[in-house]
């Protein structure tokens, strides 16, 4: 299986519960190396950027709000496989379905606050760290 990169982010409700660190060792203990982090306070304009494909859903102006609520960590992930091993360390959507031994699971306190965001796939992943990476920033 190729080493491939994905986009993380370490979203408000968890930076605010002090649990970088906590989410971090999770993603690492499932094969992801961190080749590139940052702390940022996102801004409207990025996180309706972000998330635009979700512009016309119900959620999409709460889920900009809270987006914005606090500090993020944007994070590029490498390891074999990238996109699905994070994926499947993250857990679903929505925290009442999330399997055992997963952030969300863990961690989620809302379908809204769920504690992570990871590319859905290998296109996006690309889409999403030049978003918010140069590439002097990815140190791998
Ligand atoms: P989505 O891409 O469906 O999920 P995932 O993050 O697992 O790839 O949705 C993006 C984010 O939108 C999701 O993490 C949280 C938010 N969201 C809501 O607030 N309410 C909802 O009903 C859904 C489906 C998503």
């Amino acid at each position: 299986m190729a080493v491939t990169r994905t986009f993380s982010i370490i979203k408000p409700d968890a930076t605010r519960r002090n649990l970088t660190g906590a989410v971090t060792k999770m993603l690492e203990e499932a094969g992801l190396r961190v080749v590139a982090s940052k702390r940022i306070r996102m801004s409207r304009g990025q996180a309706e950027g972000f998330y635009a494909v979700h512009k016309e859903r119900p959620f999409y102006n709460d889920l900009c709000s809270f987006m914005t609520s606090g500090p993020v960590v944007v994070q590029v992930l490498e390891g074999e496989d990238a996109v699905k091993r994070n994926r499947d360390v993250m857990g679903a959507t929505n925290p009442a379905e999330a399997a055992e031994g997963t952030i969300r699971k863990a961690y989620a306190e809302s379908i809204e606050a769920n504690s992570v965001h990871g590319s859905d796939s290998e296109d996006n992943a690309k889409i999403e760290i030049e978003f918010f990476f140069k590439p002097e920033e990815i140190v791998g």
